[in-house]
């Protein structure tokens, strides 16, 4: 692994729950004083460009954190080389991304919340139609799985 490590967070519209994921995990790693690299993308195309849904944007805020200029944007074979871990945020997700993942990449492929201790293979639910509780229930999920991720990485950089 690189010295800061590179992490992408993958959703289906990079609009809603890997912005979110990617603005959580930009927090704690702050908090923990860890320098890594975080982006975002999705594996869909409707809103390629666009700002994050203004309800992420909007549970972002109210937990003190702004998203900034961020823009969805598509996962790419070449993140798979760029980026340490490419993280899924559901099983569809990360079935998406073993399938374009090109044969000898680097990246660790996995789910968000296969990183905290008794929630292997839980995805994180879509809110994207559902009402506003699901976007709180989604900013949960992704601190708890940005905080085991950076509990990890410390762990691993205390090491070297
Ligand atoms: P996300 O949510 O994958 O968490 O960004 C979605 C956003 C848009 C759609 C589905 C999920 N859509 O079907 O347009």
């Amino acid at each position: 692994m690189s010295e800061t490590p590179a992490v992408l967070f993958v959703c289906l519209g990079n609009i809603c729950r890997s912005p979110l994921a990617e603005a959580a995990f930009r927090a704690a790693a702050e908090r923990a004083g860890l320098a890594v690299h975080v982006e975002s993308a999705g594996l869909g195309h409707w809103h390629l460009g666009y700002p994050p849904d203004p309800r992420a944007e909007a549970v972002a805020r109210r937990h003190g954190i702004e998203m900034g200029d961020k823009r969805a944007r598509l996962v790419t074979p070449e993140d798979f080389d760029r980026f340490d871990f490419v993280i899924g945020l559901d099983r569809d997700n990360l079935a998406g991304l073993r399938r374009i993942a090109p044969a000898g990449s680097r990246a660790e492929v996995s789910l968000l919340l296969d990183h905290v201790p008794g929630r292997k293979g839980q995805s994180v639910t879509d809110p994207y139609y559902e009402e506003d509780s699901a976007f709180d229930d989604a900013w949960q999920d992704a601190c708890e799985g940005a905080e085991a991720l950076v509990e990890r990485l410390k762990a691993k950089a205390a090491k070297r």
